[in-house]
């Protein structure tokens, strides 16, 4: 079934925001949402908005999602200073999905530093990507520890492996518990 847009006002096309946003501005802190919407398997539970490679057919590609983020950004950082919103720096990042780590962590790390290089991040600011058990390796996650990534949330649902054939998981059990010890041992799961 075609998709329809929600009920409410169409978003501007020059992205300015109604005057309405800056009442209390000073008083809020500035978080920044970046949504990856891949995923290698689609959970029958799954409600977000997100895609296998075999749905996007020839309509998007994952190779060019990193670029097209920084685009948003650009447009983003444009839109809020002619808007009239003071600068801030981040308070909080998050890249939910979707499944972020599909993507090269080098993609994540590219966008990461564009919002940074934009607006900047408070010190000690909390950082995260989501994760499936199994679309990182202790490569990846180092790089994204080292592109300035603070926290990653691994989807588990399940210690019960019928469970997480149930639920269409690609992951083991055993795989959690081997990345929440932080230890990259060569017995991988
Ligand atoms: C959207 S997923 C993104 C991260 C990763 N792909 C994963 O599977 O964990 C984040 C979390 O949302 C939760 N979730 C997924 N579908 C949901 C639903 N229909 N209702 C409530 N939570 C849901 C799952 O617990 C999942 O771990
Ligand atoms: S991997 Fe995560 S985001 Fe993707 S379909 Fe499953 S629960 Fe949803």
């Amino acid at each position: 079934m075609p998709s329809v847009l929600p009920l409410g006002d169409p978003a501007p096309a020059d992205g300015i925001l109604p005057p309405q946003v800056l009442d209390g501005v000073d008083s809020r802190k500035f978080g920044l949402y970046v949504h990856i919407p891949f995923c290698a398997v689609r959970c029958g539970y799954c409600d977000f908005n997100t895609y296998t490679a075999t749905e996007l057919g020839g309509g998007a590609s994952q190779d060019a999602y990193a670029s097209t983020a920084i685009s948003e950004v650009e447009f983003a950082v444009r839109a809020m200073e002619a808007s009239g919103l003071p600068q801030r720096p981040l308070s909080t990042v998050f890249f939910g999905g979707g499944t972020p780590t599909l993507l090269p962590a080098e993609d994540l790390a590219r966008i990461l530093t564009a919002a940074v290089g934009h607006w900047g991040l408070e010190a000690g600011a909390e950082v995260t990507t989501e994760a499936n058990p199994d679309s990182v390796t202790p490569e990846s996650l180092q790089l994204l520890a080292d592109a300035g990534f603070t926290r990653i949330s691994f989807g588990m649902q399940s210690a019960v492996p019928h469970v997480l054939k149930v639920l269409d998981r690609t992951h083991t059990p055993s795989r959690v518990p081997w990345w929440s010890n932080g230890r990259a041992t060569p017995a991988l799961p």
